[in-house]
């Protein structure tokens, strides 16, 4: 008997299983979700259906009977709906509930744990990257303050000293700039609830952050923002995807004067991200590997090769795409479309 393509998946509640069941599942290629069923419209996990365009179904039997299921995952735990499950399922169909649907919630926890705990780690690994970056940048003004508070130490002029002062106070305020993007960057994501973000705010927040990881010197920044720019997710998580897309940029242009270029634009109710940059370029046959965990092309201790497979798992769990377009030695642009996040207005966003 010829296999079916997919797993076509029927989960019957909606409460917090469900929901990790469907925000795991969802992005797995061979796993179709037909559809979800919670007794109570209210439930956690339906909303979450509707954001990811997931059918919900009000009737369990015509979940489970009529839309082709060859797996059905009951995770009310509920002994009554196991029973009713096992009685009314149509013979085509593997019944996963009880302590078996327990096991697979506590892989899904575990499994999210994991994800979360490898983003902190390639990021501060990445933060490693920057220390000399960080230390040249807290530096500068650090010498500055020095210097003037030496002078302030022999001036009798009043003018003169409440000029230094001034001075003084504006480097003290740049390297607490310094400071408070790094600890924002470094912290771990917040697990809060997606909020409407800034794109653009977020790329120019990156852009600071990125700076650090290698010289901007010779590199020349264009930058096409539309006003507005918001989509729905973890502002942290938006983060870290625009830094490591800006570094790779910018290690690629390295040791050439290249041109680094961010777009934004909201298209047919999509929001597209664009990062542009005139460097090596990437294989053709290395394409496809470029999102693979530990795939890297850095010297070793370099580099971990997570970069690009954290921004893919952060870009698909905001349901958005990314896509590459390469040629070697000319460039690489990557591109992101993600729903747009429809802020109320300005004030809201992060
Ligand atoms: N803009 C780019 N231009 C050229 N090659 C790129 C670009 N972005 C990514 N790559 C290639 O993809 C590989 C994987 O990138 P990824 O960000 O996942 O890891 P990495 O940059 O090597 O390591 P890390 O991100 O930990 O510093 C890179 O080593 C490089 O070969
Ligand atoms: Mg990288």
């Amino acid at each position: 008997m010829e296999r079916p393509r997919h797993t076509k998946v029927a989960i019957v509640g909606a409460g917090r299983g469900g929901h990790a069941l469907l925000d795991l599942l969802h992005r797995v290629p061979s796993i179709e979700i037909i559809g979800i069923a919670d007794r109570n419209p209210a439930a956690l996990g339906l909303q979450r259906a509707h954001e990811l365009r997931i059918p919900v179904v009000t009737d369990v039997l015509d979940l489970i009977c009529n839309h082709g299921a060859s797996l059905i995952m009951d995770v009310t735990d509920d002994p009554e709906m196991e029973t009713y499950l096992h009685a009314h399922r149509p013979p085509t169909a593997d019944i996963l509930s009880g302590s078996s649907s327990r096991l697979l919630w506590e892989l899904v926890q575990h499994e999210f744990k994991l994800e979360a705990e490898l983003l902190q780690s390639e990021k501060l690994a990445g933060i490693g990257s920057f220390a000399a970056g960080i230390a040249h940048d807290i530096n500068n003004p650090l010498q500055l303050i020095l210097g003037l508070a030496e002078n302030l130490a022999e001036e009798r002029d009043l003018t003169v000293v409440h000029e230094q002062a001034r001075e003084i106070i504006e480097a003290v305020k740049r390297t607490s700039a310094i400071c408070r993007d790094l600890t924002r960057y470094s912290r771990r994501a917040s697990p809060r609830e997606d909020v409407p973000v800034s794109v653009n705010g977020k790329l120019d927040e990156a852009l600071r952050i990125a700076r650090y990881a290698s010289s901007f010197h010779d590199i020349e920044m264009i930058k096409h923002y539309q006003p507005g720019a918001a989509v729905l997710g973890n502002p942290d998580e938006l983060l870290h995807v625009f830094v490591n897309l800006i570094t790779n940029a910018v290690h690629a242009m390295e040791h050439t004067r290249g041109t680094l270029t961010l777009e934004t634009a909201v298209l047919h109710g999509e929001v597209n991200v664009r990062i542009s940059d005139t460097g090596c370029g990437i294989a053709p046959d290395k394409i496809p590997e470029i999102f693979e965990p530990f795939f890297t092309t850095k010297a070793p201790g370099k580099g971990t090769g997570l970069g690009l497979y954290n921004v893919k798992t952060i870009v698909n769990k905001m349901h958005g795409v990314i896509a590459v377009d390469s040629q070697i030695e000319k460039g690489t642009t990557f591109t992101l479309i993600f729903p747009n996040g429809e802020p109320a207005g300005q004030g809201g966003l992060s």
